[in-house]
């Protein structure tokens, strides 16, 4: 072999060997994001963080598994870590990017809930934009992503939103949250967690709930 082939060769195979050894590693939260295709459709940079979930059916999130809208029906126990005392206020949201289905996601993405304001991770003490609704893929309609997204805030924020209630369905499909962290300087999601679901029999109940 030509001599100059072989030192390119060499200088190849180390350039890739130092890319692995040295490259900036992802986080497994990164890497599941990516590969569930949430980076890009429902956020264009994913959090290196986890967020801890936890409904009172002793059911927790964890990274795409399946839940029941059974099962997750009442407001979840959340938690993340907030060790940055210089940040003091968190927005935590959940959203629905496969309304009314992830083949046909023509009402991307529906709000199912929206805190701002949150002293750290005490979420009961956030200022409810958005009330908590559970998940209602509609029948036939597949699996769907609930994603859970935390930004943490430049400051405490007036939220100049219109306030959604848990007994409505009104304002609540269409929803970028990537649009909403723009509009309130928030940055990219610091953690994060989501799960899938399907139509269970829980769901017309929440239906008639929401008067649809
Ligand atoms: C949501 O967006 C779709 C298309 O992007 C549009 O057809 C539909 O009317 C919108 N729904 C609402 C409630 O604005
Ligand atoms: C829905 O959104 C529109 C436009 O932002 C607003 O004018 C209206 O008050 C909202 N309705 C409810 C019930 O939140
Ligand atoms: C609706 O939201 C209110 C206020 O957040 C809460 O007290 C109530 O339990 C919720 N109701 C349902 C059916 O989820």
């Amino acid at each position: 072999m030509h001599k100059i082939w072989k030192v390119t060769i060499v200088l190849l195979v180390l350039s890739a060997i130092i890319d692995k050894v040295f490259a900036y590693p992802k986080s497994p939260v990164q890497s599941v994001f990516e590969a569930n295709e949430i980076v890009p459709d429902v956020i264009p940079i994913a959090p290196y963080w986890k967020v801890w979930v936890t409904y009172a059916t002793g059911v927790e999130v964890e990274f795409g598994n399946e839940l029941t809208p059974t099962e997750v029906k009442d407001i979840p126990f959340v938690w993340w870590t907030c060790d940055d005392k210089s940040h003091k206020y968190y927005t935590l949201a959940i959203v629905d990017p496969d309304a009314p289905s992830r083949v046909e996601p023509t009402s991307r993405n529906w709000n199912h809930w929206l805190v701002g304001n949150i002293p750290g991770n005490d979420v009961p003490s956030g200022e409810t934009i958005a009330d908590f609704v559970g998940a209602g893929p509609g029948l036939g309609s597949g699996l769907h992503r609930y994603v859970y997204l935390v930004y943490k805030q430049p400051s405490r924020l007036f939220f100049n939103e219109p306030r959604l209630s848990n007994r409505s369905a009104v304002n609540r499909t269409n929803f970028s949250i990537t649009d909403f962290a723009k509009k309130y300087n928030l940055g990219d999601p610091i953690a994060g967690n989501f799960f899938v679901a399907q139509y269970d029999d829980y769901v017309p109940i929440l239906y008639e709930q929401l008067g649809l």
